[in-house]
């Protein structure tokens, strides 16, 4: 199972983030599952360096830019460059910001030539009784993984966020069963994409609204291979609690 710890701004604090990765050094020690952590940019380089551990780094994002006159920007050089591994591309919160559909391909590219595994983001934000969000849903990963080749498209983990979900307590995630629908959905697009072997091997995660009560339950009953975490990966105890209820 691959946890991956979104921090957003959370974390301001070094000495704070500093506390985390000693936290979860601890964990992936201890239990099975795949820790990827996303401290904000400023932190990653100091988090990441000397890091001998199973615990690997993402970045949050990355620049649509890729260097040069470009005030402000993280590239997906630099963060490789900091030690990341992973590229969380198109969280909803960053769409929000202004990334359309175009730029979240541009960066999936970007990452994917820094080598960078790239983490794409997608999800409705609300839903239909007809079913309309699928097609939205769809269009999100069809616009970023088609101007990919085919090998580098094997590379892509899918993150299903609904927006209705995110940042809300486990009450408000979805359920179990319709999670299920979900992943299912994503797969057969994903197959339309990639090769069957490829397809089969993309790793599919959620998240939304994932905390220490719902995660045994999401992860037993749907079919995903892992979480994107956001509010509840910032606080040592509810991460260290999440990790153990799917370990
Ligand atoms: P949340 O955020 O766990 O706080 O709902 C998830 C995300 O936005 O990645």
């Amino acid at each position: 199972m691959l946890i991956v710890a979104n921090w957003k701004a959370y974390i301001e604090d070094l000495k704070k983030g500093k506390e985390l990765v000693t936290a979860a050094k601890r964990l992936v020690r201890a239990q099975k599952c795949d820790i990827v952590l996303a401290p904000p940019a400023p932190f990653l380089g100091a988090l990441a360096a000397g890091n001998t551990s199973k615990i690997v780094f993402a970045t949050q994002d990355v620049s649509a830019t890729l260097g040069g006159a470009a005030t402000g920007e993280n590239t997906a050089a630099m963060c490789a460059s900091a030690g990341a591994q992973y590229a969380i591309i198109g969280h909803s919160e960053r769409r929000a910001a202004g990334d359309s559909n175009e730029i979240v391909a541009a960066k999936l590219s970007h990452a994917i030539a820094r080598n960078l595994s790239p983490i794409l983001c997608i999800g409705e934000a609300q839903r239909d009784s007809e079913g309309r969000y699928l097609a939205g849903v769809r269009e999100q990963i069809v616009s970023a993984l088609t101007p990919l080749t085919q090998k580098e498209r094997g590379h892509v983990s899918i993150a299903y966020e609904p927006l209705w979900a995110i940042g809300k307590s486990a009450d408000n995630a979805i359920r179990p069963h319709d999670l299920a629908e979900m992943v299912l959905y994503i797969r057969k697009v994903l197959s339309e994409l990639l090769s069957g072997k490829d397809a089969r091997a993309a790793r599919v995660i959620y998240g939304g609204a994932v905390e220490p009560s719902n995660i045994r339950d999401l992860a037993r009953e749907s079919g995903v291979d892992g979480f994107l975490v956001g509010h509840a990966s910032a606080d040592e105890h509810s991460f260290t609690e999440l990790i153990r209820q799917v370990s």
